[in-house]
């Protein structure tokens, strides 16, 4: 649509679709399917996850994939990071982006990262001077910004504050997430209504699970009504996080596509070759994956 912005897709199937995926990918799965993601068109790859080993098994050989993945010219390979040893070791493997990640729920982040909000932020103070002295572009995820899986809805307001924070500490992108997949977009405008009165719509991206298959109206709700453009997504649609019980998969990349594209959106992606990328993982997952694209020929 003319008067739309064009879509900038963050692929987190690498991170997020996989850390929840109780057999082990193999590695080179792990690499064959993120060389396909680039091929695929996507320009922004969560590939891999510098957490704690014990806390998130799946993700231990992030280093393993980032020395081994083609990097394709253009294409930004980014990694979550909790901590200052976790920036040392995407340092070491020259990720080109950080992600840290916070949450809008005292309860949701004493789980998942064993920090307060306020803990966290301190924690992240020095990550996020060193990755920028680095010449790392800092992303900031701000998780169960609708609904916590412990404490229900979570008003507007927290998420802002955290927001607020996450800027005075020189985040530049801020991603919005539903970690448990339960807002619909009611909420999202609720919450878009005041976030973009403080930040530009371009310095957001939303990170929509589908665990209530809403995530697809959510996002065309924060394109259309608000003008947000970027959007974290997952071929396939595998995802969720192993700290929020009931957590479905992110949104599915070829299904976000199609109804952008759908819509008249400039999305810059090839939906058969991100499917093509997801059937590369089906032989080590022991399910199908959820993606509607998925299951049709398009
Ligand atoms: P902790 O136990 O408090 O950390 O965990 P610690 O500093 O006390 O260290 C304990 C041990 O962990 C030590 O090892 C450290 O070396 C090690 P030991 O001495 O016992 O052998 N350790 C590390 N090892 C490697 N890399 C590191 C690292 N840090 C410590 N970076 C911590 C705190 C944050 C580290 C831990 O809780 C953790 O890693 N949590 C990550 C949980 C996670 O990855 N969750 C999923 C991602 S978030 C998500 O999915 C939501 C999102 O998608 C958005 C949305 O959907 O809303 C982003
Ligand atoms: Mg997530």
């Amino acid at each position: 649509m003319a008067n739309l912005p064009a879509l900038r897709f963050v692929e987190v199937g690498p991170r997020d679709g996989l850390q929840n995926e109780h057999k082990t990918i193999p590695l080179n799965a792990k690499v064959a399917f993120i060389n396909a993601l680039s091929e695929a068109g996507l320009k922004e790859i969560e590939a891999g996850a510098f957490v704690s080993p014990q806390a998130v098994a799946q993700m231990a050989d992030s280093e393993q994939v980032f020395k081994k993945i083609q990097r394709k010219r253009g294409v930004i390979y980014s990694a979550l990071v909790p901590n200052e040893q976790g920036l040392e070791r995407a340092l070491a493997v020259k990720a080109d982006k950080i992600a840290v990640f916070t949450a809008a729920s005292e309860t949701f982040n004493q789980r998942n990262i064993r920090a307060s909000i306020a803990e966290s932020l301190d924690r992240f103070a020095p990550v996020i001077l060193k990755a920028k002295q680095a010449g790392l572009a800092v992303r900031a995820y701000v998780s169960a910004a609708f609904y916590c899986p412990f404490e229900g809805k979570i008003a507007p307001e927290k998420v802002i504050d955290v927001v607020e924070k996450l800027i005075d500490l020189g985040a530049e992108e801020f991603s919005i997430g539903d970690t448990i997949g339960r807002a619909a977009p009611v909420d999202v405008r609720a919450l878009l209504e005041i976030l973009l009165e403080r930040i530009n719509a371009d310095k957001v991206a939303m990170h929509f699970h589908d665990t209530y298959g809403m995530a697809v109206a959510n996002a065309l709700s924060a394109w259309e009504d608000y003008k947000v453009s970027g959007f974290d997504s997952s071929a396939g649609g595998l995802g969720g996080c192993p700290y929020a019980p009931g957590a479905g998969g992110n949104v599915a990349t070829e299904d976000l596509a199609f109804a952008f594209s759908a819509s008249g959106g400039k999305v810059g992606v090839d939906i058969g070759k991100i499917k093509a990328a997801a059937a590369l993982l089906q032989p080590h997952l022991g399910h199908p994956t959820p993606s509607r694209l998925g299951r049709i020929k398009v």
